[in-house]
């Protein structure tokens, strides 16, 4: 895509790696980074090919045209701000308090997941996407555009022409999208919430958005 060669990945588990496959596939860059340092990513480095490369967060964020985020959301304060300021963030996370730790604000439904995350990188375009997906089914769903019955993925965000860059790349990687609004819109298609896993076409995807109900947590 004009102006996007390589994308930046922190986090490199199931969703990270995933992503990672899926990029290159396509023909992008890669540089991908976890919480224990490059020299522990060396197997996947080789299984990805050399176009992909292990780095720090820090370069990660700094190497990537676009960014993916894509590590647990406890540890969202640790990704990096100031290489981010102006880029495309994704943001993939989901929030699993049995996981995560309670967070408050989350508990309460006073704000999403993805807003934690835009307050945090400032001067970043946050986009949610990829959310509400399996990892396997990254790699395993993904068609070229056109074809009859494509999976659709939501996506939210604050900025227009980020999200509009988003779309792009999603198309290209093999998805249609359906854009659910805001950030603060994230919630329809986060845990628990009908979009939440399963296979969907673009207008299914819009049904299960209209379904969703929010849910306060217990502590
Ligand atoms: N799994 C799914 O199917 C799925 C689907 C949609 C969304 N998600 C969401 O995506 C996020 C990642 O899920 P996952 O299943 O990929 O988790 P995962 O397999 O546990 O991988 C998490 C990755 O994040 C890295 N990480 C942790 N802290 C970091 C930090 N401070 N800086 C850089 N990297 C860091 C970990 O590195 P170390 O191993 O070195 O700690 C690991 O590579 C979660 O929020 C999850 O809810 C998951």
């Amino acid at each position: 895509m004009n102006g996007i060669r390589t994308i930046g990945l922190i986090g490199a588990g199931n969703i990270g790696s995933q992503i990672a496959r899926l990029a290159l596939a396509r023909g992008y860059d890669v540089v991908i980074s976890n919480s224990r340092g490059p020299e522990t990513l060396s197997a996947l480095v080789a299984e990805l090919g050399p176009k992909a490369r292990a780095a720090t967060a820090v370069e990660a964020a700094k190497a990537g045209d676009i960014v993916v985020v894509a590590a647990p959301l406890k540890s969202y304060r640790a990704v990096p701000v100031e290489p981010l300021v102006g880029k495309i963030v994704i943001d993939a996370n989901n929030y699993y308090p049995e996981r995560d730790g309670h967070i408050r604000e989350l508990d309460n439904e006073s704000t999403t997941t993805s807003e934690l995350l835009q307050a945090h990188l400032r001067g970043a375009k946050v986009v949610k996407a990829f959310n509400h997906i399996r990892a396997a089914a990254i790699t395993a769903d993904a068609r070229p555009a056109g074809t009859s019955n494509r999976r659709a993925l939501a996506i939210a965000g604050d900025d227009r022409a980020a999200k509009a860059t988003v779309r792009r790349l999603l198309d290209e990687f093999g998805f249609d999208t359906l854009d659910a609004g805001l950030l603060k819109e994230g919630w329809r298609f986060q845990r628990d919430t009908p979009a939440y896993g399963p296979r969907r076409t673009a207008h299914a995807l819009r049904r299960d958005l209209a379904l969703a109900r929010r849910t306060q947590i217990d502590e």
